[in-house]
């Protein structure tokens, strides 16, 4: 999943790192390259990623501070955290936005069941669905 930014004076920029994964050999396996891939690698590493693994290289910090370029300074903006998963980057969300106003969207609903257990995500919208066939309609402005 990459990350794209629309500032008000900017044509969209999408925030994905320069470095190509395309670069990798063949012969060296990708475990999410595809949807059903990362399914069956969520389905079983969600069991300890939360606790265990996403610490080593996915901090709070980190986290919040990536946040900013979203610029999320209004309660009342509507978020769709695609991808969500456990709720970890939906945890800073809500810190800016009302919960209220924010669905949490995964393919995991192992991961999902995890962000349901977090207090300040009860109000969240969560549902299970698919990052290419988002259940929301097309708004061209
Ligand atoms: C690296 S995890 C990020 C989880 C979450 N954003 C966080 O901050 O903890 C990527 C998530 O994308 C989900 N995912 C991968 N492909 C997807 C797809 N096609 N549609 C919906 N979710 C997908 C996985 O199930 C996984 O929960």
């Amino acid at each position: 999943m990459g990350l794209v930014s629309c500032g008000r004076n900017s044509r969209a920029r999408n925030l994905a790192p320069s470095c190509s994964i395309f670069a990798r050999p063949a012969s060296q396996p990708r475990f999410t390259q595809h949807k059903k891939e990362a399914f069956w690698f969520y389905r079983f590493l969600s069991i300890i990623h939360e606790h265990v693994i996403k610490p080593l290289h996915w901090t709070e910090y980190m986290r919040d501070d990536a946040l900013e370029a979203a610029g999320l300074n209004d309660q009342n903006t509507k978020v769709v955290d695609v991808g969500g998963g456990a709720g970890f980057a939906t945890l800073g969300i809500v810190k800016h936005v009302d919960a209220k106003n924010v669905t949490i969207l995964d393919q995991c609903p192992h991961q999902l069941a995890q962000a349901r257990q977090k207090e300040a995500l009860k109000d969240c919208k969560i549902i299970e669905g698919d990052a290419e066939d988002l259940p929301f309609p097309t708004v061209c402005r």
